[in-house]
């Protein structure tokens, strides 16, 4: 301990103290006495040297104020106490619980792609039954002008998109007054979020930046509750999912993407996204029943990139009682624009 440093000689020891701190915050001190000493032999010739150094740089000798101050303060663990696990940095995922009644669930508009003989059946549907919400179940906007697969520049751009997304929301305020509108997001609202994360990451995490495109969609303007991060959307007990949260296994499910539902979730669920109106009934051991339906889309079902498909027009409507339970309509509207129960 005979060492006489000076003020260069200090501050390199003091540096490669509060290197080692950095490092391996939640280390104990012998630990890390252990590495300094063997990483610093010339700052740290015996262990003793890099305790007491350790002591004074945390506040365990000396003056603890100065190691509060630069954040290093930390008390002495206790003989036989572990060291603390890893903080979790997983965020909660929960649903999203509409409170209402009787809830028109329209999905996979595609505007501008959408199906104006389809929307208009499924909203005459609406002013019979009054809804006390409207559900818009992902796929509002195709948002193709920024889709990965190639593009045809002739098409619609991107503001265009958002400016017939607000005339429908205009269109809903003025035929169905308040009620709560709530906007799910799908795999094509996503894609939003894959362009900026390519092409500006470093301005990703700003929500302005990253939300710029609600203001001219009209979802200020009209009070719409927006719902992302693959929340599913609680309807009293029905769990309703846009469906592209579930994977590949319900879009492309062998016998109906409603049974490509239940495979996944073994639980009663709506979806959308496969733009097909199907059911699917299963009982468990105890005869407790489960019950999944996906709905039809709502906009073009013969587009550029799809010309045969097995899609449909639907929607569906959610009733709710009291305690939660819940009756599904799962509707499908014919070419002439009929609407009928599945
Ligand atoms: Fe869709
Ligand atoms: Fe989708």
């Amino acid at each position: 301990m005979a060492n006489v440093w000076n003020k260069p000689q200090l501050a390199a020891r003091l540096a490669a103290v509060d290197d080692l701190l950095r490092r391996f915050p939640d280390a104990g001190h012998r630990t890390l006495a252990k590495r300094l000493h063997a990483e610093q032999p010339m700052w740290f010739p015996t262990l003793e040297h890099a305790r007491a150094a350790l002591r004074q740089r945390t506040g365990n000798s000396g003056n603890r104020k100065y190691a509060e101050k630069r954040g290093q303060s930390r008390a002495a663990r206790k003989p036989g106490e572990h060291p603390p696990l890893p903080k979790s940095e997983a965020k909660p995922w929960e649903p999203y619980r509409l409170d209402a009644r009787n809830v028109l669930t329209l999905s996979d508009l595609h505007f501008p792609y959408h199906a104006e003989l389809a929307i208009e059946a499924a909203l005459a549907y609406g002013d019979e039954i009054k809804p006390d919400a409207i559900l818009i179940n992902g796929d509002g906007f195709d948002f193709y002008a920024i889709s990965r697969h190639d593009k045809d520049p002739t098409k619609p751009k991107m503001l265009h998109e958002l400016e017939c997304g607000r005339q429908f929301l205009g269109h809903l305020r003025s035929r169905f007054g308040g009620v709560p509108i709530v906007w799910k997001l799908g795999n094509h609202e996503e894609r939003l979020d894959a362009y900026l994360q390519q092409n500006a990451p470093l301005l990703f995490d700003v929500p302005a930046f990253r939300n710029f495109w609600h203001q001219p969609a009209g979802f200020v303007e009209h009070g719409i509750t927006i719902i992302g991060e693959q929340r599913p959307i609680l309807l009293g007990k029905l769990p309703v999912f846009h469906g592209h949260e579930l994977g590949r296994g319900t879009i492309a499910a062998p016998v109906n993407p409603a049974r490509g539902a239940f495979l996944r979730t073994q639980h009663t669920v709506l979806v959308g996204h496969s733009h097909q109106t199907s059911g699917h009934a299963s009982a468990g051991l105890w005869h407790s029943e489960v019950f999944c339906w996906s709905t039809g889309c709502l906009c073009d079902t013969s587009p550029e990139y799809a010309r045969v498909n097995r899609w449909n027009w639907g929607f569906a409507h959610v009733t709710v009682d009291e305690n939660g339970d819940f009756e599904v309509r799962n509707m499908r509207i014919s070419s002439d624009g009929k609407v009928r129960a599945s």
